[in-house]
């Protein structure tokens, strides 16, 4: 019988398998490295107040990405609590998973949402984080309706996004700058039945200088018309 090797050599399969990862978004040091910048500027305590979280809550982090939030919550609820990381990348859904698996986060659900329907228990959350994702999303009506059926009564809504360049242009041309105004989402969370409880418009600004506001909002506490 002939054993044939393998054409490839040991040390370039693993060279093959760190340019893979790295394509990917998924090599750790990367990753570490990218959230300890981050870090430096996102000002995570002040969001953990904002949600009004802490041991033993379940919040989701909806439209998660890489899970920079989504690693933060999972330590801010700890083993009695629940992060429902929601995202409908496939990239995404693939780095919230080894993102888990890699830093035994326990507490962390990953669940596939859909662009109209980010698929959460009813009335089971303590609070829902939105960041730099909103104004992603396209169907953002039945995203708010989710979100709002997913909160009990008084539960927060923090959502933060990218502040546009002209915050009295239309809609479409906010969205186009893949940024949107805090006015603009502040009038729709109220429609979608919400109550806002607090913002700032020049909440953070990143490395690179963008700015980020934040909208803090609640499911009303004594139940009101449907939204
Ligand atoms: C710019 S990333 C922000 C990621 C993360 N929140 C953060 O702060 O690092 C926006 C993410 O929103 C996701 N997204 C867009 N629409 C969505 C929807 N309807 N439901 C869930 N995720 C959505 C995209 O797939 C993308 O990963």
């Amino acid at each position: 019988m002939t054993i044939r090797h393998s054409p490839i050599a040991p040390h370039r399969c693993v060279r093959l398998l760190a340019i893979l990862l790295l394509a990917a978004g998924l090599l750790p040091a990367e990753v570490r490295a990218q959230r300890s910048d981050r870090d430096a500027w996102q000002r995570v305590p002040d969001v953990m107040a904002a949600l009004a979280i802490g041991t033993g809550s379940r919040v989701a982090d909806v439209g998660a990405g890489g899970g920079y939030f989504t690693a933060h919550l999972a330590r801010q609820v700890g083993a009695d609590g629940r992060v429902l990381a929601v995202e409908i990348g496939e990239r995404e859904l693939t780095q919230l998973r080894r993102l888990a698996e890699d830093e035994s986060l326990e507490n962390i659900d990953v669940i596939r949402g859909e662009v109209d329907d980010p698929r959460l228990p009813e009335q089971s959350l303590n609070a829902v984080l939105v960041v730099d994702a909103y104004h992603e999303m396209t169907e953002h009506e039945a995203m708010m309706a989710g979100i709002y059926g997913a909160l009990e009564p008084g539960g927060r809504l923090v959502i933060m996004d990218l502040a546009p360049p002209d915050a009295s242009a239309s809609r479409d041309r906010q969205i186009e700058s893949h940024r949107i105004g805090i006015d603009l989402v502040a009038r729709e969370v109220e429609v979608a039945g919400f109550e806002v409880l607090d913002r700032d418009p020049e909440f953070a600004r990143s490395g690179s200088g963008r700015g980020q506001w934040m909208l803090v909002a609640r499911r009303p506490v004594r139940p009101g018309p449907p939204p």
